[in-house]
């Protein structure tokens, strides 16, 4: 007998991260987004408590353009990097463009969380960390194989938010955030990419 073992580990999801080092736009965007909501309504969606923006909320608010132009400009910085050895690189090359299905505004005040949920209907899901005050809630990945679960154990990875940071991962892989057991708004952005 000659036993040689080898194993794979296989079906990995990627997760790409930018951190925008400078983030100056950051007090300006938490100013206009509290401004904001004072005057909108939440809607429901996977929030408990807190408060949460329409989706596409940007296009009939002229005010947020700056915004909006910098945040696209980390989206697409991110994507570039994630799709570079990917099928993904050569359909945005080749005559598709890649399109921001939604976005939206997530302000968890102290108390609130998000329940696990996915983002159906999209390519890629992100979001970007605005305001994080220390235990406002960390940003938890789950397997949607949930056997993995029985077998390799890995099906939780836990991410604490850093302001300025963009997170992209595939819209299927489930997630959730954690109570914000902070005395401050945990602030962050949230969108759905495709590509048409
Ligand atoms: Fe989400």
């Amino acid at each position: 007998m000659a036993l040689e073992y080898s194993q794979e580990d296989i079906f990995p999801a990627r997760i790409g991260y930018t951190i925008d080092k400078e983030f100056d736009y950051k007090d300006s965007l938490v100013e206009w987004i509290l401004k904001y909501k004072e005057d909108n309504p939440s809607v429901k969606v996977s929030n408990v408590g807190g408060w949460q923006s329409r989706g596409n909320f940007y296009q009939e608010e002229e005010s947020f353009r700056p915004f909006m132009d910098k945040i696209w400009k980390q989206i697409s910085s991110t994507v570039d990097n994630y799709a570079e050895d990917l099928e993904l690189r050569h359909l945005i090359t080749n005559n598709h463009v890649l399109k921001l299905m939604n976005i939206w505004v997530n302000v968890n005040t102290p108390g609130s969380f998000n329940h696990v949920h996915v983002h159906p209907g999209s390519l890629l899901s992100g979001v970007l960390w605005v305001q994080y005050p220390e235990k406002s809630g960390h940003f938890i990945f789950r397997d949607p194989n949930t056997m993995n679960n029985y077998c390799l154990g890995l099906n939780v990875h836990e991410v604490v938010p850093t302001e300025g940071t963009m997170a992209i991962f595939p819209a299927f892989v489930p997630h959730n955030v954690d109570l914000n057991e902070s005395e401050g708004d945990r602030i962050s952005i949230s969108f759905n990419l495709d590509i048409d």
